[in-house]
């Protein structure tokens, strides 16, 4: 056994979020922690990386008990930990983060910077992962931010890689990058502690499991013995809800029009989006689809074409379209959407505030009501609407900001990856939530990789390859293999193919 952490306790200002938890990694294993949104899954590995202590409990790391434990401590033990959230500086360039505080210098002990940048680049060709050394972080996308986070990781020979939630910004393909990188280093005799919400990703990559539930062991044992639905209800418990949710509606009259509508990142694009529908967005990474929504909501200026919504042409900054009904959850939210410094509350009603900004006087007592009524509908797990975004999980951060465009009345919901990091319960209680607005007549304009989610809830998807709008499926056309033909334009080789035939 290399990891055993038993009858772990952890309180937060007397509340206990950490009971009685047991954890047993053996060597060349990856092993998924499971559980829902708040479970406790990441205070658990930030006590094993030495974030926080302890209040009772053992951890032994190769037969040896570890008395104290600090994120200084825990890499020489052998254990390399990618969190949650970024951790880089953004001012820094690439190869400076990640040699951050392990400098390689000369025997003058001035910095080696040829040599670090030369071990980086070895590092990335070894991942498969095109990124340039010397830009600054700041210029990168968040999905390369997430692969740096990974890279600064598999660096270190460590004996224990802690992954929590590691793919939340990446593509397909960069997660099978990724996971053909845990098996190679498995083989080696590495272990894995591998956090998700993507069961897929957890039947495809893990061999044991632990679940956790409200602070709470529930259970563990081999992947091999669970199916996705039983271990979900090990998850949730019983009143998990699988049943299908999509309901069939008539459409109304187009709401939301582009034409020849290019900005950076997407050409030349044609959709009419009804008012009622519910469309997603979808293609590999970098395929167009999050530049397409921040340009509608105005955070980019198109470089040509038009908006048209309500039949009226729409041009002008996020103000303008908030005013025109349209809400937008930004994907990466720690990067793109928490306030860090402010409340629950404040974090709520900052963009209904923007809005009516002319009322400069802020009516606590109605915001506190709204927030109520929006915090039981999405089951957000707090103390207090008072305490620090910062200091939920991130799945309930998540439903903070969903909480926040709910709060607007917007017609229109630009949601970029609205699951990100949301648990599987909590998940189809959103699903539930766009069918609802669907059916009250909003519109959802929803950009997603996850297929099933696509599935679940859409009537149309329209599919994106480098920049341009590929097709648009029907609800009854949509399957993975369709969507991936396009979304890899598989699809066009073959009709070329053809063609030259
Ligand atoms: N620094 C902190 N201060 C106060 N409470 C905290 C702190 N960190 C975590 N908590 C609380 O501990 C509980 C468990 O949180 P944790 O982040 O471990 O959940 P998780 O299982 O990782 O969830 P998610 O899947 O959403 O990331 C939550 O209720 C959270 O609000
Ligand atoms: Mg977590």
């Amino acid at each position: 056994m290399l990891l055993e952490m038993i009858n772990i306790d952890k309180s937060f200002f007397n509340v206990k979020v950490l009971n009685d938890v047991s954890l047993h990694v053996e060597k060349g294993e990856v092993h998924a922690l499971l559980g829902e949104n708040g479970a406790g899954k990441s205070t658990l590995m930030n006590i094993l990386g030495g974030v926080h202590e302890k209040d009772r409990g053992t951890i032994t790391l190769d037969h040896e008990k570890i008395e104290k434990i600090n994120p200084k401590i825990a890499p020489q033990l052998g254990i390399a930990f990618v969190h949650q959230e970024l951790n880089l500086f953004n001012d820094l360039r690439v190869f400076e983060n990640i040699f951050l505080r392990e400098e390689i210098t000369n025997k003058f002990g001035q910095l080696d910077k040829q040599k670090m940048i030369g071990e980086v680049e070895k590092l990335f060709h070894n991942m498969g992962v095109d990124i340039d050394p010397t830009v600054m972080v700041s210029e990168l996308d968040t999905s390369k931010k997430q692969l740096l986070e990974i890279a600064k990781a598999l660096r270190k020979d460590a004996k224990l890689f802690i992954l929590d939630e590691p793919t939340t910004a990446l593509g397909n393909l960069e997660i099978e990058n990724l996971f053909s990188i845990i098996r190679r280093l498995k083989e080696q005799g590495k272990s894995f502690i591998f956090i998700s919400h993507k069961m897929p990703e957890i039947f495809q990559i893990a061999d044991k499991y632990t679940v956790l539930r409200n602070g709470d062991f529930v259970g563990a044992g081999s992947i091999s013995e669970v199916t996705p639905e039983s271990l979900t209800r090990m998850m949730v418990g019983d009143c998990y809800d699988n049943r299908d949710i999509y309901v069939c509606r008539e459409l109304k009259e187009p709401i939301l029009e582009l034409q020849n509508f290019s900005g950076k990142g997407f050409q030349d694009v044609n959709l009419t989006v009804n008012k009622g529908e519910v469309l997603s967005l979808t293609g590999l990474q970098g395929s167009g689809c999050s530049e397409l929504m921040q340009c509608i909501f105005g955070c980019t200026k198109p470089t040509s074409g038009t908006l048209k919504i309500n039949g009226k042409v729409v041009s002008g900054g996020i103000r303008t379209l908030m005013k025109n009904k349209v809400g937008m959850i930004a994907s990466n939210r720690k990067e793109n959407a928490i306030l860090k410094d402010l409340c629950l509350l404040e974090n709520c009603y900052v963009s209904e505030h923007t809005l009516s900004w002319k009322k400069q006087k802020i009516n606590k007592q109605r915001e506190l009501e709204k927030y109520n009524v929006l915090s039981k509908k999405l089951n957000i797990k707090a103390n207090s609407c008072k305490d620090l975004i910062v200091s939920l999980s991130g799945g309930n951060q998540q439903k903070v900001m969903i909480a926040r465009w709910l709060n607007t009345d917007a017609e229109i919901f630009l949601l970029d990856n609205p699951t990100q990091g949301i648990d599987v319960g909590a998940k189809s209680e959103i699903y539930k939530l766009i069918v609802q607005l669907s059916e009250q007549g909003k519109t959802i304009i929803m950009n997603t990789q996850e297929i099933s989610e696509i599935q679940k809830i859409s009537d149309r998807c329209a599919i994106f390859y480098h920049s341009r709008l590929q097709i648009v499926l029907d609800r009854k056309d949509i399957n993975e293999e369709t969507v991936m033909l396009y979304a890899t334009n598989a699809h066009g080789i073959r009709e070329g193919q053809n063609g030259k035939q």
